[in-house]
């Protein structure tokens, strides 16, 4: 399975922060937002990825994150997001790495505490279809929210102002080849952009679309209360690294 982290945008939601750089340079505690993504899906076990960029500092990428060997990749992927086409429309540029396989897609302000290699077992095992991680947040109107009805995703409704349960889907998503049929078939939203909740509402609508509750803290990290709350989280999960290690 490839993987692709969605690191475009033009992070209006972050100025001035972002007016000159791109919001996924920016630091998380002691490393910049973009590598948390990579360190994820590096170990989950997927060696193939593709970074889409766009808006300011592209170039930035590759001084950054070169050919990935700092990461143990024999070399990373680039592509370019013109425009603000939203999630879904960033992720149709990937239709040729993907060469039909399975892929895994995180957004590139997503930071999740605990290794996702279950899940991804998980989605590998599946027949076909999709596969989304929740996570119960206290905010569910500020996210893609699930509507559920046992162990079914009934809708999911983007940024709801009357949310359906207490639960966000997560920017970690993985499908199957058809994910590029579903974008290409899609019409933009109010805000002007191609949605991946749309994408996974087609995969709904097909019975394919399947879930599991994400163990462990999860954050995004694109506005000024959750990019702080990023780095709290990581610098305190850093500080128990620490302790443990003195302990062991
Ligand atoms: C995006 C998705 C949303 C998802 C969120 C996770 O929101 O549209 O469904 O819950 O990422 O971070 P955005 O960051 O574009 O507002």
């Amino acid at each position: 399975m490839k993987g692709v982290i969605l690191a475009g945008g033009l992070g209006s939601r972050l100025r001035p922060l972002t007016k000159v750089t791109n919001k996924h340079l920016l630091p998380i505690y002691d490393k910049p937002m973009i590598y948390y993504p990579i360190e994820t899906l590096c170990r989950a076990g997927i060696k193939d990825i593709m970074i889409v960029t766009g808006g300011n500092s592209a170039g930035d990428f590759l001084r950054l994150l070169g050919n990935g060997s700092e990461f143990g990749l024999k070399d990373i992927y680039y592509t370019y997001q013109e425009g603000e086409g939203g999630i879904a429309d960033a992720l149709k540029l990937c239709e040729h790495f993907a060469e039909g396989q399975r892929i895994i897609v995180i957004l590139g302000d997503n930071i999740v505490e605990d290794d996702i290699s279950p899940y991804v077992r998980k989605f590998e095992e599946q027949d076909s279809g999709a596969r989304i991680l929740l996570k119960e947040v206290d905010d569910p109107e500020r996210f893609g929210c699930p509507e559920l009805d046992g162990s079914r995703i009934v809708r999911i409704e983007e940024k709801p102002a009357k949310p359906a349960s207490r639960y966000a889907v997560t920017g970690i998503y993985m499908y199957d080849r058809r994910v590029f049929d579903f974008c290409k078939r899609l019409k933009p939203s109010a805000r002007g952009e191609l949605e991946i909740t749309d994408v996974n509402n087609a995969y709904i609508k097909e019975g394919d679309l399947y879930y599991d509750i994400l163990d462990g803290w999860w954050t995004d990290a694109g506005q000024f209360e959750s990019l702080f709350r990023a780095a709290e989280l990581v610098a305190s999960a850093r500080e128990n690294e620490r302790a443990a290690g003195t302990h062991a």
